[in-house]
């Protein structure tokens, strides 16, 4: 079977799955719970925290088209669990065998720029935006936005990296040479209450659930907290979950699906990204809820129907970034804390190394 559509595969199949991170690693430990095997395929696959956890690794390019081809024939279905595998690997890819998310889901979620244009074609709102080439379209963007504006890069951005900061008197050449000088986006500088998020899994007939709106906190444009659910007015979360749904169907997502808010002073909501795939900010739904975030995803894409969100106990996620892994003979001793690690080596500053949820009362 190839192509879109997931077949419904019985537990005994094999996932493929591209990228080797955490976010593998924890959806092939949901896989193996439901009695699923996991095939990851990466350039840095080996010893990588996924494939510590799999049946299988193969360690190969995103464009090494005959060992895609092996790997496409040797399991049931393929997914990711990172969103900027080049769409032409998947497209290659679903000669073979079935990979959600789509190409299409992911050449929107690569692109800053496409990203804002089909959320705002959605009629859903975001930071006033202009794309940017050179030093002179930031310029010219600060000139139509206003003076505190953020740069980011187009393509390949995460936690914070590959963004400049525009203020008064920022020189726009400085700012476009922070990033690199590639394809960029200035959007406006949003003066947000609180940030949150929703995690929407959708399954190939169409079918749908979402986690509460949890609320995020950042520190050095890295995840630090995630609180669920957020501590926002009903009719803010239920808006969040609305354009989480909508940006999903839109989409015709098979998988999970991230989509990142501001919240502002007076209650409106503008996406800032979305991901097509587990996220940092629903890890807490593996302590909290009936079915994770990764047993979604591999319902989704093994054409199962979708678990229940149902959220047992509130929650708090904090990240361990670096050296704060350090501290795991503290954390395991804590009563109650849910202590994750990622099977990184090195705590190099920056890198996620585990995370640590905390359950509280629900209400
Ligand atoms: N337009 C903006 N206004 C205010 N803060 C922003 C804006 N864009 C990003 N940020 C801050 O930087 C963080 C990281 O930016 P984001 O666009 O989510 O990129 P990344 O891919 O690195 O997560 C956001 O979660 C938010 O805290
Ligand atoms: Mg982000």
């Amino acid at each position: 079977m190839s192509g879109s559509l997931p077949p419904r595969l019985a537990p005994g199949a094999t996932i493929g799955m591209l990228g080797a991170g955490q976010l593998g690693r924890m959806t092939a430990m949901a896989a193996a719970r439901l009695g699923y095997q996991t095939h990851v395929y990466a350039p840095d696959a080996a010893g990588s925290p996924c494939a510590q956890v799999s049946a299988a690794a193969t360690v190969a390019g995103w464009d090494d088209l005959a060992a895609l081809e092996r790997f496409a024939r040797s399991v049931d279905a393929v997914t990711l669990e990172w969103e900027n595998v080049p769409v032409a690997t998947v497209e290659h890819l679903r000669r073979f065998t079935s990979v959600n998310p789509g190409p299409n889901v992911l050449s929107v979620a690569q692109d800053r720029v496409k990203e804002k244009s089909f959320v705002n074609a959605l009629g859903i709102a975001t930071a006033p935006w202009r794309a940017a080439k050179s030093a002179e379209d930031v310029a010219r963007a600060v000139a139509e936005i206003g003076p505190r504006c953020v740069l980011k890069s187009t393509r390949l951005g995460y936690d914070g990296k590959g963004q400049a900061r525009i203020g008064e008197g920022t020189d726009p050449a400085e700012a476009w040479a922070a990033i690199g000088g590639v394809d960029g986006i200035v959007e406006g500088f949003v003066t947000f209450a609180c940030e949150v998020s929703v995690i929407v899994a959708r399954g190939g007939d169409g079918a749908m659930v979402a986690y509460p709106a949890v609320e995020n906190r950042h520190k050095d444009g890295i995840l630090d907290v995630t609180l669920a659910p957020a501590r926002v007015a009903p009719e803010t979360a239920a808006e969040a979950e609305r354009v989480a749904r909508r940006i999903a169907e839109a989409l015709d997502l098979v998988g999970v699906l991230a989509v990142e808010m501001f919240v502002t002073a007076d209650g409106a909501v503008l996406v800032n990204e979305m991901a097509p795939r587990p996220h940092n900010s629903g890890h807490w739904t593996m302590d909290a809820c009936a079915a994770s975030q990764f047993e979604q995803l591999v319902r989704a894409v093994c054409g199962l129907p979708l678990g229940s969100v149902e959220r047992q106990a509130d929650a708090e996620m904090t990240n361990l970034i670096g050296e704060d892994a350090l501290r795991w003979p503290e954390l395991m001793a804590e009563p109650g804390a849910r202590l994750h690690l990622y099977g990184k080596a090195e705590a190099r500053p920056g890198r996620k190394m585990g995370h640590v949820t905390r359950l509280l009362p629900r209400t």
